[in-house]
């Protein structure tokens, strides 16, 4: 088909109109432009906000006929159909079907109830035409719905039944010249160009009115993920308490630092490869403090400063080990190494919010790399009191209020204790973190002072965050999979925290 030059249907509707008509019906208009009715309506609307145009709606719910329907207004109801193919010897019931296909079926019901077919006596199959002339009165009624005419109830009841016709609403409109009528829409400029100002011609053209109700484009800034939102809600809780941050920008470190220096026995499960990722390059650390070391592997194979010891062979290749740090908690033991140096002795409060890796199989709600939070407190006299007074501070800030202790065990703390909040949302305690009073195993090599006793707490970033957040598939908060528009459409203020 040739391409026929598309008319400007507002030219055409602005010329119609100021010659001095109206249009009562938008979509018999377009038919005689030859345009759709949705190019037209584009139009109008255009027309209608700047009030050239004034137009009507009209809705109307009109019944239109199926596909099917449309089949027999071409070619007859099944049953003047059937009829039509029956000669006058009459046919087999195969016979019919084969050549009707689904409209025998259809067909016979109607026929035999009109009587226009009938059998012969002792033959079945064989159909017989009885009558010369029929009426098609279906075909008639699906013709004249087609044309717009109107139906009677009965047989609108009949057809719906027979899902001959459906109901359609259609909207079109009628229009008339509007309060601002032009017969050409002049084109307003909406900017002043350099051309514009070259010419002079800015002087005479008009422009456009600015918009002042328009929305403004979405700003494109950055959005917090909600790992970085709770990190720094509770990095200011740490702040506010007294606390100072540690450095921890080591990832990879050494077994001495991770697990030895913390009184871990080097054949503690932890450090096996199924729960550590251990580096093949560089396989070993170099550097590591000799007096501290000889205290370490003194007090794992014969104890001192109260304790027995593990009583086994230490060995320093084991302490070598790089690995990827599998908790904060190395870090912290860094650092009360550094403190334990300093003389005189002064109390500390440090907190530390980074990533720990650990050789885990990744479920809804395990990574092998998260975030862990780490708390703890270095001073002269502390107790297990102070150590649950810190802890409903800390978690009460968190907007955890309600917490309970259960009795646990860490190498490296005695005693220890798991920490369980009620969640008011989930209905049911969870746990929340781990805690304890670091043994002295571990704080007396290190050189700091008889009596000095550090508390201290680790939980991960991504528990608290998931439940703040309503997230139950830990991959949906941190890793590849993390759909950006969840963390553009995260709501500002959160009920708790
Ligand atoms: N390191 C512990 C963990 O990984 C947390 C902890 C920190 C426990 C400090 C006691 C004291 O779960």
């Amino acid at each position: 088909m040739a391409d026929k030059p598309s008319p400007d249907v507002e030219a055409c509707l602005l010329a119609h109109l100021n010659s001095g008509s109206e249009v009562p019906d938008s979509r018999s208009y377009a038919s005689s432009l030859g345009v759709s009715h949705k190019e037209l309506e584009d139009v109008i609307k255009s027309l209608s906000a700047f009030r050239i145009v004034e137009s009507t709606d009209v809705t109307k719910e009109t019944w239109v006929l199926t596909e099917e329907a449309r089949g027999y207004v071409a070619n007859g109801s099944p049953e003047a159909q059937l009829v039509a193919a029956i000669p006058p010897e009459g046919a087999s019931k195969d016979v019919l079907k084969e050549k009707l296909g689904s409209v025998f079926d259809i067909g016979m019901k109607t026929a035999a109830k009109n009587k226009w077919i009938g059998f012969e006596k002792g033959n079945k199959d064989l159909v017989l035409r009885k009558v010369d002339n029929i009426k098609d009165e279906l075909q008639e009624q699906l013709k004249r719905l087609e044309s717009g005419e109107s139906a009677s109830d009965k047989v609108i009841d009949d057809l719906k039944r027979r899902k001959l016709i459906m109901k359609e609403k259609s909207i079109w409109y009628a229009l008339k010249k509007g309060p601002q009528f032009v017969a050409k829409r002049k084109k307003l400029a909406t900017d002043v160009t350099q051309e514009h100002l070259r010419s002079g011609d800015w002087k005479e053209i008009e422009f456009k009115d600015y918009n002042f109700g328009a929305q403004g484009q979405p700003i494109a800034v950055g959005y917090v993920q909600p790992l970085l939102e709770v990190r720094e809600a509770i990095e200011n809780i740490f702040l506010q308490m007294g606390f100072s941050e540690m450095p921890t920008n080591n990832f990879v470190e050494s077994s001495f630092w991770n697990f030895d220096a913390l009184f871990q026995p080097q054949q503690h499960p932890a450090r096996d490869s199924h729960d550590t990722f251990f580096l093949e390059a560089p396989a070993a650390t170099k550097q590591l403090p000799e007096d501290y070391l000889e205290k370490v592997k003194e007090v794992h194979q014969s104890g001192g400063y109260g304790s027995k010891g593990y009583g086994y062979d230490w060995k320093r290749e084991e302490a070598e080990k790089n690995l990827l740090r599998t908790h904060t908690t190395a870090v912290s033991t860094r650092m009360l190494y550094k403190l334990a140096q300093e003389k005189p002795f002064a109390p500390k409060r440090y907190y530390s919010i980074d990533r720990v890796f650990r050789n885990e199989a990744v479920d809804r709600t395990h990574l092998a790399e998260f975030h862990q939070i780490e708390g703890l407190i270095c001073d002269y006299g502390l107790t297990l009191g102070d150590l649950i007074g810190v802890l409903e501070d800390f978690f009460s800030s968190l907007g955890m209020s309600k917490l309970r202790f259960k009795p646990a065990y860490n190498p490296y703390t005695e005693p220890s204790m798991e920490i369980f909040s009620y969640h008011d949302g989930l209905k049911k305690w969870v746990e929340v973190g781990n805690s304890g009073m670091f043994r002295p195993e571990m704080l007396l090599p290190m050189g700091l002072p008889e009596g000095v006793n550090v508390i201290a707490w680790g939980l991960s970033l991504e528990r608290p965050t998931m439940i703040l957040y309503g997230i139950d598939n830990i991959r949906d908060l941190f890793g590849p999979k993390v759909d950006f528009n969840l963390i553009k459409s995260n709501p500002l203020c959160r009920l708790g925290l």
